[in-house]
């Protein structure tokens, strides 16, 4: 093995990360863009069951990666990373797992505790019934943790692709880290 070889994470890992990755990345796009839209707007309401919807798909993404995670292990750093890019790097990517678990179940305890909706409808076919009781106070709660939970996976995100972008183009093609997760 080369001093630049290195390990893969796992397939069912790599399975979960793009899926989790896409499935975010629109979730806030989204998110930010129907949030702004003034509230007397006719189409203020008309993406909320679309991002709910596909919230709960990240939910259960997420549940689903955590066990896998744990159980499979993540491949040991590459090898010519310095010291301190491990080290970021590592602080980063629990973060990232914090934040996901934050903004799904935010959002989802957001909806339950919401008094005004019962449940959250899936794509129109079947409802997830409401886990708490209803309550404008923890309404208020969980809605600023999904905001600032939002502006804090934007800035992770950030960092994350940076990493991944100063790896694969600016230290050269060998020291390239996206290999790892393709
Ligand atoms: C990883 C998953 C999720 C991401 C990344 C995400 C992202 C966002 C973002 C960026 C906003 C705008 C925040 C703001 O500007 O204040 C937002 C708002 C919202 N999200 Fe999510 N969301 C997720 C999951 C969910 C889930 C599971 C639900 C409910 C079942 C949900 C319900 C809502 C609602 C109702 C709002 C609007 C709040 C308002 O009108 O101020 N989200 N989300
Ligand atoms: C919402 C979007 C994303 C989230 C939440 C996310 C999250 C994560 C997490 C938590 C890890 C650590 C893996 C583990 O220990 O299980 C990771 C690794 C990685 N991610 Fe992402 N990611 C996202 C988007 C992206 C994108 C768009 C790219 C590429 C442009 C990318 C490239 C990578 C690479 C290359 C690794 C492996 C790093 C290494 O250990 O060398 N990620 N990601």
């Amino acid at each position: 093995m080369n001093q630049f070889e290195t390990e893969k994470y796992t397939l069912p890992l790599r399975v979960l990360h793009w899926l989790t990755a896409v499935t975010i990345m629109a979730l806030l796009v989204v998110g930010f863009y129907m949030a702004d839209i003034d509230p007397d707007a006719p189409n203020k309401y008309e993406l909320y069951p679309l991002h709910k919807s596909f919230g709960m798909v990240a939910l259960l993404l997420v549940m689903l990666r955590l066990p896998v995670r744990f159980k499979s292990g993540a491949p040991a750093p590459a090898s010519w990373l310095e010291n301190w890019e491990k080290q970021l790097s590592h602080l980063v990517h629990v973060l990232l797992y914090v934040a996901m678990l934050t903004m799904t179940w935010s959002g989802f305890l957001m909806n339950s505790t919401f008094p005004y909706v019962n449940g959250v409808e899936i794509f129109g076919m079947f409802t997830v019934p409401d886990i708490t009781p209803k309550s404008e106070y923890w309404n208020g709660i969980a809605h600023t943790f999904h905001s600032v939970g939002a502006w804090s996976f934007v800035v992770l995100l950030a960092l994350h692709l940076g990493g991944v972008f100063k790896h694969r183009v600016l230290d050269g093609k060998e020291k390239d880290v996206l290999r790892r997760m393709i």
